[in-house]
């Protein structure tokens, strides 16, 4: 059987990378978590103070290298050669993926990686725009979304567990914040491919949404 490229776009807090994961087990796919890859440039910005500076920036952009490599528990991010996996996952981190995605130098920086990771097929990319823009050919395109509150709470459970202190108005105010700039942005913004099949998740459990992605898969 053909090994696909299926896209799964949609906004935080969704079930996207839960998803993803389990769809990729099903399938004995690869799965490309590729917001990972947006969080990992902000980390590198903001470790070298260059989130304002664009030269600053797309000289940065030319030292980086960007590699999954499988670990116990999934995927591992590494950036030049260090696993970077938990640092990319802190709330400052997360906003500033957001503002730094906006910027045309990371945009196109990342779609050359993207493609490259996806391109022979037997995947499952998980982002924003991989059905609209980086795969805009893939063979199977979701998206996945779900009701604000509903995705709020998810995240502040998610985050709650791994111990981070913060209140749940607070997850929704920056998950509010987050959607904006994700989905006005002026480059390749959060929105459904115009073939994309839509599965909204709040009332469906995780194993219906599988169940109904094999069928269309
Ligand atoms: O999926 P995530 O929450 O890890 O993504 C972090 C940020 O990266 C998100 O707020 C917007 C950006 N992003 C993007 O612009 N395009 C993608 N394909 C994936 C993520």
């Amino acid at each position: 059987m053909k090994r696909k490229i299926i896209t799964i776009d949609g906004p935080a807090g969704a079930g996207k990378t839960t998803i993803s994961r389990l769809l990729a087990g099903r399938l004995g796919y690869m799965y490309v978590d590729t917001g990972a890859l947006y969080r990992a440039v902000a980390l590198a910005a903001a470790s070298s103070n260059c989130v304002e500076g664009g030269d600053l920036l797309a000289d940065l952009l030319k030292e980086i290298t960007l590699e999954f490599r499988n670990g116990q528990s999934g995927p591992r991010l590494f950036m030049n050669g260090e696993d970077v996996s938990e640092r990319i996952r802190t709330q400052e981190i997360t906003m500033l993926a957001s503002r730094l995605s906006a910027r045309p130098v990371v945009r196109r920086y990342l779609l050359g990686i993207q493609r490259d990771m996806g391109k022979d097929g037997g995947v499952i990319l998980e982002g924003r725009d991989m059905g609209t823009v980086v795969f805009p050919h893939a063979d199977v395109k979701f998206y996945l979304n779900a009701a604000p509150e509903t995705r709020a709470f998810r995240r502040y459970k998610e985050l709650s567990e791994e111990g981070v202190k913060i209140t749940l108005e607070e997850v929704a105010a920056d998950m509010k914040k987050r959607d904006e700039n994700d989905s006005t942005r002026s480059l390749s913004p959060l929105k459904p491919a115009e073939d994309a099949i839509l599965i909204d998740s709040s009332e469906i459990d995780i194993e219906n949404v599988i169940e109904r992605m094999m069928q269309y898969i």
